[in-house]
């Protein structure tokens, strides 16, 4: 890669100092002169550090790229992680239907203590990024603000997201002041009937102020970062309100980044009466009424429909492990929402970070036996769950799932949509009976 003419800035010890692999070097040139330059010259970098800027360039040069030469570099040099994902708390107070948290039957609630989550960070002396969100509501972690400005001192790069139930002024200018570049809103819904019937115990109208506030307060601050997202997850109690979903967005009049729509990541028994395939056509119908009001659309890998997934040997993620709140460490975080955090500890897990330190870990044999697997094209056993890669046996929906899996084929097959000669969604059938007629709205 050529370096692009003001590397003669590059600042080696931020980076950990030279590395022993020439490609290691050129890649991290890259990215250094990258963040030179939105430093120097970029307005939404004002008041960012520079180490603040290399970070954020590093995590999203390296992060699922889906560029050959950085998928060979990771899987021939396995570089030590420097994006992680850490589970704060497993305690949530609401009950979401599509979540496993509603779920579990005899998970045990754990609190990450601060002092155990300084052991793992101290053993990422380079690390760039963090995603700080698990199975849980973070605010219920006595500790979760005190690790937020752990990040913040080491100018490592935050990603949350959260259902704003819990935000109010206050907690708001601490995030916008702090290391956080993306703050995403966890709203699955256009309207206040088919919200509050998915996340049970929650509340329309105090989110929607909350929202509010945080638009408030970062326009008070001037600040571009973190960027605020919504994300939308789809079910059968939602899937008609995608499109409406943009409209009720663009009424709320504050900056948004993007919209991302994601897919239930896995069936199992307790939500197959709301798991549904992404039906030929949505995303397209979203994406065209995002174009319209000007408001970006991200469709999430997972709501990709299995014959467009990348095979297996394309994936990356795995450079950014997920860590339980009692320290277990799964390969990433789509591994979660799957009910079965027995089968994720023992089968999806290659070690335990609470128990045993993580280069040991990463240089262990079951770290490295999983990436070879993936190497050539064959399912990891820690994998066999994937539900972002094409495996080579086929999709594959999980062991909690085997008693639905004849349920979710023949949702594959028959969920249907039709739409309006506008392109916006107009009747949603499943086994073709009419689950939604939308109500009109104007555009
Ligand atoms: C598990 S939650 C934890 C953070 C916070 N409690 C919240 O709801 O935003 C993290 C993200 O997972 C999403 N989520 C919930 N259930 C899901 C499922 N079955 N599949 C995929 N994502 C899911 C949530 O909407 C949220 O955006
Ligand atoms: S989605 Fe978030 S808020 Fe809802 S039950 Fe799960 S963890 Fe709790
Ligand atoms: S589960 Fe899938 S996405 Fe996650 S690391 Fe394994 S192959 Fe990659």
């Amino acid at each position: 890669m050529a370096a692009n003419g003001i590397n003669v800035l590059t600042d080696y010890t931020m980076r950990g100092g030279e590395h022993p692999h020439i490609e290691t070097n050129e890649i991290e040139e890259e990215i250094t002169g990258a963040a030179m330059q939105d430093f120097l010259s970029n307005p939404h970098f004002k008041g960012k550090s520079l180490r603040w800027a290399y970070n954020f360039k590093h995590f999203h040069t390296i992060y699922s790229s889906g560029h050959p030469m950085i998928r060979d570099w990771l899987y021939k040099h396995r570089p030590y992680p420097q994006h992680i994902e850490i589970e704060p708390t497993t305690a949530c107070d609401i009950k979401c239907t599509m979540c496993e948290h509603t779920w579990w039957d005899h998970e045990k609630i754990k609190t990450l203590r601060y002092d155990e989550y300084v052991g793992i960070m101290e053993q990422f002396p380079q690390l760039q990024q963090i995603g700080l969100t698990g199975i849980g509501t973070s605010y219920l972690n006595p500790w979760y603000m005190k690790m937020i400005d752990y990040c913040t001192e080491r100018d490592i790069g935050i990603e949350l997201f959260d259902t704003f139930k819990d935000l109010n002024e206050e907690r708001a200018e601490h995030l916008i002041k702090s290391s956080a570049y993306k703050v995403y809103v966890s709203l699955d819904a256009a309207t206040k009937d088919t919200y509050e019937k998915i996340r049970v115990g929650s509340n329309w109208d105090k989110v929607m102020s909350n929202i509010k506030t945080f638009d408030r307060v970062k326009k008070r601050l001037k600040q571009h970062f973190p960027i605020f997202c919504f994300h939308f997850i789809i079910t059968k109690y939602n899937i008609h309100e995608c499109v409406k979903y943009l409209d009720m967005v663009k009424d709320l009049n504050i900056d948004v980044a993007f919209c991302q729509f994601s897919r239930m990541l896995h069936p199992y028994a307790e939500t197959l009466d709301q798991f549904v395939h992404i039906p030929e056509g949505l995303e397209a119908a979203v994406r065209q009424r995002g174009a319209e009001l000007g408001i970006q659309v991200v469709w999430n890998g997972n709501a990709t429909l299995e014959k467009d997934k990348a095979p297996v040997e394309a994936c990356t993620v795995w450079e950014q492990p997920f860590i339980f709140s009692d320290g277990t460490v799964i390969p990433c975080c789509s591994l979660n929402e799957e009910n079965d955090r027995d089968h994720q500890r023992n089968v999806a897990s290659y070690g335990n970070v609470l128990e045993k330190n993580f280069r040991e870990i990463w240089q262990g044999w079951d770290f490295n036996n999983m990436i070879d697997h993936l190497d050539q094209g064959k399912t990891a056993p820690n994998c066999v769950n994937c539900i972002l890669y094409r495996l080579p046996e086929g999709p594959y929906y999980g062991e909690a799932s085997e008693d639905g899996a004849a349920n979710i084929e023949k949702y594959d097959a028959e969920c249907d949509i039709e739409y309006d000669d506008k392109g916006n969604i107009d009747t949603v059938l499943v086994d073709g009976e009419v689950l939604h007629q939308v109500e009109k709205f104007e555009a």
